[in-house]
């Protein structure tokens, strides 16, 4: 290594040093002024605070809250309980009845000859309970027996 070299390590040495010091003084200033600045507050921020910690709206007496509750556990009747077979197949059986889906018994008699030879109780239970494909009442379960009794009365009146 030559002299030039020499002074040449030196002098880079130096200037590294040089840079080292600067960076260490720029991260204690940087750390002095964070201190010195005053929190500011983020108003979105704020807003979500306040929304999670309201109380949740409608407090119910006891009272209240348990006629609430048992409004929420009775089971609803479907169609209030209506027996009207047409509501009742437009609503729940068309979908498969109408359209012959999934190999449904369309409304024509000569789908239905082999069924009927059954007798109309069978085709009750199995309208009840489901059949094959055809879930218990069609999927609906808030019928009543007496609605889906109905609804295949009508079904049955509808053959030509
Ligand atoms: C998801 C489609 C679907 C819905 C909804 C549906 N059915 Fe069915 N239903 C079927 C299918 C499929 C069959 C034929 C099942 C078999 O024979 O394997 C059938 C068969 C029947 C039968 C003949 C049963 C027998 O013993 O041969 C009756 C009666 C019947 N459905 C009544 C109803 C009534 C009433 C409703 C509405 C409350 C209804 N279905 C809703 C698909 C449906």
């Amino acid at each position: 290594m030559n002299q030039e070299d020499g002074l040449f390590m030196k002098r880079f040495s130096l200037i590294v040093l040089g840079l080292v010091a600067f960076t260490i003084v720029m991260i204690l200033i940087a750390h002095y002024m964070h201190g010195q600045l005053i929190p500011t507050s983020n108003p979105v921020r704020d807003q979500m605070k306040l929304a999670r910690i309201e109380p949740p709206t409608g407090v119910y007496t006891s009272a209240e809250a348990a006629a609430r509750n048992a409004v929420a556990q009775k089971p609803q009747a479907a169609f209030a309980g209506a027996l009207d077979p047409v509501q009742i197949y437009n609503n729940v059986c068309a979908a498969c009845h109408t359209s012959g889906a999934a190999g449904a018994p369309m409304l024509q008699t000569q789908q239905w000859t082999e069924r009927l030879a059954k007798g109309n109780e069978a085709l009750y239970a199995s309208a009840t309970n489901g059949i094959g494909i055809m879930p218990a009442k069609g999927g609906r379960s808030d019928l009543s027996d007496e609605q889906v009794k109905v609804t295949v009365d009508w079904m049955l009146d509808q053959l030509d």
